[in-house]
C-alpha cells in the first residue's frame, strides 16, 4: 500500500475487525499490520489463528481507554495509519450499562486521537486516522427515505450516542489540529465470526439449540443488512483510494423487516439441517420491545458506489447461506463463546 508501512488496527479480536486485519496481512506483505484489542467478550484471538504466525502480523493486548499504554504504542511502532474499529458494539448492552460505551467509544477514541496527533504533529504527510462508524448515529428513518453523507446526526441509543460523539471528535482533531482523518460509517453487518448477541448469529444458534427466538416488539423494524466481507473490502478501499476529511456511507442496498429476515433464515435453517419447511418458524417469540427502537435504518451507498466503484458482491440470500454454513461448521467456536458470562448476561437479557 502506497506510503503506508506500521498500519494499527483496533478491535481487531472481534467480528467486523478480524475480517479487515486477515485481509489487510494478506494483501499487504510489505505492511507491518498491528492488532490491538483488550480482549473483552466480543474479542477473539481465535477468529485469527489462520494468520496469527504471519511475519507482518503482531497482536497488541491493549486497553483503549488506558491513555499512557496507548500514547507508549505510538511511540514504540511509531503507526503511520489507525484503522480503528476497537468499540462496545450492541444496543441493548448500551442500554444497561451506557458508562462502559461512554469510557471506550468516546475516551478510548479520545486517547488514540491524542497519542496520533502528538506522534505525527511533526509531519502529517501520509498518515492516516481512519475511523469506523455506524449508520446508528443518524437516528431512525419513517417508512421512506435514506441516509446520506449529509443526513443531520440523531442518534437514540447510548450506543449510537457515544459512536457520534467519537465521528465528532474525529471531525474535530481534523479541522483542529490538521490531523489528516476519514469516517465511514456502515449498516449493519452479518457474517461468520459475529458474537452471538446480534440478531442473526443468536437466531442461528437458537435454531441449532430448538431455543425460542425472541423477536422484539411487533418485528416491523427495519435494517439493511450488509456481509462482512464486503464491508472489508470497502475499508481496504478507502484506506487507499479515499479523500481525506471525507465520510462514505456503507450499505448493503438491502433493507429487510426483521420478521421477513427471521422467517428467511428459518427456512435455509430448516433446509440444511433437514429439517421439514415451517419447523424453525415455530420458535418465533414476540417479547418486549427494546426502548427507544429505531424504526428503520438504510444507507444511501451512491457516493463509495461512484468515486469508489464499491457495491456489495453476495446477495443476501447467497451470504445467508455462507453465513448458517460457517456456524453450523464451527460449532467448537460457538460453544467456547456461549459458555461462561454469556449465559449470564442472556438471562438477564431475555428471561
Ligand atoms: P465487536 O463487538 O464484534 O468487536 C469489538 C472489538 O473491540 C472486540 O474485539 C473487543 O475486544 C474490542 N474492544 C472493545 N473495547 C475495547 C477497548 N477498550 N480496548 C481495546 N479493544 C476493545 O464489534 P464489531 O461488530 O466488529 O464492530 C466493529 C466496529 O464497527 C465498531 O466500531 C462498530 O461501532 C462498527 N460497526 C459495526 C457494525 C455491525 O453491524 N456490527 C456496523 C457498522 C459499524
Ligand atoms: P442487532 O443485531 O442488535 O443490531 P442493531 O440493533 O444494531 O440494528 O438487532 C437487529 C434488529 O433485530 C433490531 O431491530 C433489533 C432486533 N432484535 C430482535 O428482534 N431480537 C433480538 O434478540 C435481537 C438481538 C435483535
Amino acid at each position: 500500500m502506497k506510503n503506508k508501512k506500521n498500519i494499527l488496527v483496533t478491535g481487531g479480536a472481534g467480528f467486523i475487525g478480524s475480517h479487515v486485519v486477515r485481509l489487510l496481512v494478506k494483501k499487504y506483505s510489505s505492511c507491518q499490520i498491528y492488532n490491538l484489542d483488550s480482549l473483552t467478550y466480543a474479542g477473539n484471538l481465535e477468529n485469527l489463528s489462520d494468520i496469527e504466525s504471519k511475519n507482518n502480523y503482531k497482536f497488541l493486548k491493549l486497553d483503549i481507554t488506558e491513555a499512557e499504554a496507548i500514547s507508549e504504542a505510538f511511540e514504540t511502532y511509531k503507526f503511520d495509519t489507525v484503522v480503528h474499529l476497537a468499540a462496545e458494539s450492541h444496543v441493548d448492552r448500551s442500554i444497561t450499562d451506557p458508562l462502559a460505551f461512554a469510557r471506550t467509544n468516546i475516551m478510548g477514541t479520545l486517547n488514540l486521537l491524542q497519542a496520533a496527533a502528538k506522534l505525527w504533529k511533526a509531519d502529517f504527510k501520509d498518515k492516516l486516522f481512519y475511523h469506523i462508524s455506524t449508520d446508528e448515529v443518524y437516528g431512525t428513518l419513517g417508512e421512506t427515505g435514506l441516509f446520506t453523507e449529509t443526513t443531520a446526526y440523531d442518534p437514540n441509543s447510548p450506543y449510537s450516542a457515544s459512536k457520534a460523539s467519537s465521528d465528532h471528535f474525529v471531525r474535530a482533531y481534523g479541522e483542529t489540529y490538521g490531523l489528516p482523518f476519514i469516517i465511514s460509517n456502515c449498516s449493519n453487518n452479518y457474517g461468520p465470526n459475529q458474537f452471538p448477541e446480534k440478531l442473526i448469529p443468536l437466531f442461528i444458534n437458537n435454531i441449532i439449540l430448538e431455543k425460542p427466538l425472541p423477536v422484539y416488539g411487533d418485528g416491523n423494524y427495519t435494517r439493511d443488512w450488509l456481509y462482512v466481507i464486503d464491508h472489508a473490502i470497502a475499508i481496504d478501499l478507502i484506506l487507499s483510494e479515499g479523500k481525506l476529511k471525507q465520510t462514505y456511507n456503507i450499505g448493503g442496498f438491502n433493507e429487510w423487516k426483521n420478521i421477513d429476515l427471521v422467517k428467511l433464515l428459518c427456512k435455509q435453517m430448516d433446509f440444511k439441517l433437514g429439517k421439514p419447511t415451517g419447523t424453525s418458524e415455530q420458535l418465533i417469540t414476540y417479547v418486549k420491545d427494546r426502548p427507544g427502537h429505531d424504526l428503520r435504518y438504510a444507507i444511501d451507498a451512491s457516493k463509495i458506489n461512484s468515486e469508489l466503484d464499491w457495491s456489495p458482491s453476495v446477495t443476501f440470500e447467497e451470504g445467508l447461506s455462507k453465513t448458517i454454513d460457517w456456524y453450523l461448521n464451527n460449532e467448537a467456536w460457538m460453544e467456547k463463546v456461549t459458555s461462561g458470562d454469556y449465559l449470564k448476561y442472556y438471562k438477564e437479557q431475555y428471561q
